[in-house]
């Protein structure tokens, strides 16, 4: 119940708004209210006193109190609803930014499809509680107890009987939000599991149709969508059950009104006006029981959506409060300027409790560098690569830039240092030039020509220069989800481009030239090695081509530094470099 509590604060800054709500719906709930009284006066005054005055006075204020009651409820929705609305959107903000700062390390853990359903489908359940449940939780609470305490001022016996009738009803509704609770938690998960099927599916939609496993992927989303379905009708069973019973409950404080108030009428035909139950008040009485027990079906309604809303709170609590694994130093230190040296000392780690990834590497790269990593597939090359800017922090011993250990730098900072350009080249809808000009701040640059001149320069030493105007729209062809309508190859040139711009001291290329011909590598990294000069840069690649040409070559494998030199040093002294290199000469040959 506490994250209900807690993002219904969100509330907090509409409290004028939802303040007037309330009170315009307590009106309403009084004009309601007043009704029976009024049908009261008219048929013991106007009908019994055959007066037709009182009569035509009685009509008119139940239409004068419905019409009020209805503006009043018109206002008070309105109201509440822009209450409601507003606290999803804040709510739906600091979710997002609460996603922004996960490191790799939280993302690694969470999907897609199950990040979306608590972000958008999560916060209009909490939403829908403070329209449909909150609101309507006061104004049957209202209704109940503006209703019993008018039943006790006209007929206190009759009131009683009603008040216990009540109390059982109120008492079963709250056994019944107890077992429909956990129901509801499981629906949501369910739910999110048919969601994540989805997701994963739609996301590789092109694989699904390259392999044929259309039937596959329709019998596991069957699946899900079954265990959701069932799951639902469970939670639809209980409730439908429920309901006729507590209908049936609340009809019976009907039938006590009808045979005791009957009875008490009978029975006090003789004595005066102003001490018995008149026929009038039987009447109101009825109503009144009929307005109370309304509210408390309505209470069930609301106990509902109040479970479901917990359920959703705490699906979204969670993630606004999941901490980071990489947190922000407390108390920063600066990178040197200039020194742009990188440093490994006894680093080892694992992702979760699985093996090591990296086993004790011991690293030293100088400022203004060029060095090249190499190693088969898995042998811990890219993991290596993502502790420099600290995508993950090493489980042991340190990576430090510049002497400086990477834990103690502003995250920012150190990620305006380093940037590493990821294997799989990611790229956002939009155009070629948004995603080359991606990492730049808006306020950077100095006028539209220095920009545009960086760009043309990125693109060049990246060799993109020459397809992208080959683009009907050039520099503004549009870049589809994923970078659809772009080759592997150009995709990564545009991720090379992208991190060119952003002029880095330190470049990492995660094997980004592996779609590369072998000229237009080489072009590349040949271009980086004389353009960057004084910048520390990481070529990464399981092809001896790539790395080649570094000064410095080194070679990974199974998580491990086993060696580093030059090609020709390595080509004589370390088996590992060898292996790789023969099953790529012999592939050649072939
Ligand atoms: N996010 C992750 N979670 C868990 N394990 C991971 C993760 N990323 C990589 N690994 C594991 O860590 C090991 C090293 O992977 P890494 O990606 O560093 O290899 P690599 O040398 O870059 O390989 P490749 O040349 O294929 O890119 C592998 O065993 C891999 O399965
Ligand atoms: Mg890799």
């Amino acid at each position: 119940m506490r994250p209900l509590f807690r993002l219904l604060t969100y509330l907090g800054a509409y409290r004028r708004n939802l303040l007037l709500s309330i009170i315009f719906m307590l009106m309403a709930t009084g004009t309601t209210l007043v009704q029976p009284r009024l049908v009261e006066w008219v048929i013991d005054f106007g009908v019994g006193g055959r007066d037709g005055r009182i009569l035509w006075l009685g009509t008119l204020g139940l239409l004068g109190t419905a019409t009020v009651g209805g503006l009043l409820h018109l206002a008070s929705g309105i109201l509440v609803s822009y209450s409601g609305q507003g606290m999803s959107y804040g709510i739906r903000n600091d979710v997002f930014r609460s996603i922004l700062a996960f490191s790799f390390g939280n993302l690694d853990r969470h999907r897609t499809g199950e990040l979306i359903v608590r972000s958008t489908s999560d916060v209009n359940t909490v939403q829908m509680f403070v329209r449909m449940g909150f609101m309507l939780m006061l104004q049957s609470l209202a209704m109940l107890v503006g209703s019993l305490i008018l039943m006790f001022t006209m007929n206190p016996g009759l009131a009683r009987i009603m008040l216990m009738i009540f109390a059982v009803t109120i008492l079963l509704f709250f056994l019944l939000a107890a077992v429909i609770r956990p129901l509801i938690m499981r629906v949501r998960e369910r739910l999110d599991e048919m969601n994540n099927a989805l997701q994963e599916n739609l996301a590789g939609a092109k694989l699904v149709r390259a392999f044929a496993r259309q039937r596959h992927e329709s019998n596991r989303f069957e699946a899900r969508n079954r265990a959701y379905l069932e799951i639902a009708l469970r939670a639809g069973y209980i409730t439908a059950l429920a309901f006729p019973f507590l209908f049936f409950l609340g009809q019976l404080a009907l039938v006590a009104v009808t045979y005791y108030g009957g009875l008490t009428v009978i029975q006090q035909v003789d004595t005066p006006l102003t001490e018995r139950l008149t026929l009038g008040q039987l009447v109101a009485f009825n109503e009144y029981a009929m307005l109370a027990m309304w509210p408390i079906l309505a209470l069930g309604m609301t106990l509902q959506f109040m479970a479901r809303a917990a359920a959703s709170a705490t699906r979204i609590v969670e993630v606004l409060d999941e901490s980071p694994d990489i947190a922000e130093p407390p108390r920063p230190q600066a990178l040197a300027d200039g020194d742009s040296s990188i440093e490994f000392r006894d680093v080892s780690f694992s992702f979760g409790h699985g093996e090591p990834a990296l086993s004790d590497i011991n690293l030293r790269i100088a400022s203004g560098e060029v060095v090249g990593l190499i190693g088969r597939t898995g042998s811990g090359k890219s993991t290596l690569a993502a502790l420099i800017p600290r995508f993950y922090d090493p489980g042991k011993g340190a990576v430090l830039i510049g002497g400086v250990d990477v834990k103690q730098v502003k995250l920012a900072e150190l990620r305006q240092k380093i940037v590493l350009v990821l294997q799989e080249s990611v790229l956002l809808s939009g155009s070629i030039r948004d995603n080359i000009a991606y990492g730049l701040r808006a306020n950077n640059h100095d006028g539209q020509a220095a920009l545009d001149t960086r760009l043309g320069r990125a693109a060049a030493l990246a060799r993109a220069t020459e397809f992208i105007e080959a683009k009907s729209l050039g520099w503004n062809e549009p870049v589809g989800e994923r970078g659809a309508g772009l080759s592997g190859g150009q995709r990564q040139r545009v991720a090379i481009a992208r991190a060119i711009v952003r002029d880095p001291d330190i470049l990492i290329l995660d094997d980004v030239t592996s779609a590369l011909d072998a000229t237009t590598e080489r072009e590349v990294v040949a271009g980086l090695q004389r353009e960057m000069r004084g910048k520390t840069v990481i070529v990464i690649s399981q092809k001896i081509n790539t790395v080649r040409q570094a000064n410095r070559i080194l070679v990974m494998d199974d998580g491990r530094l086993v060696g580093a030199g030059t090609h020709d040093e390595l080509l004589a002294g370390n088996q590992i470099y060898r292996e790789i290199y023969q099953t790529q000469n012999t592939e050649l040959r072939l």
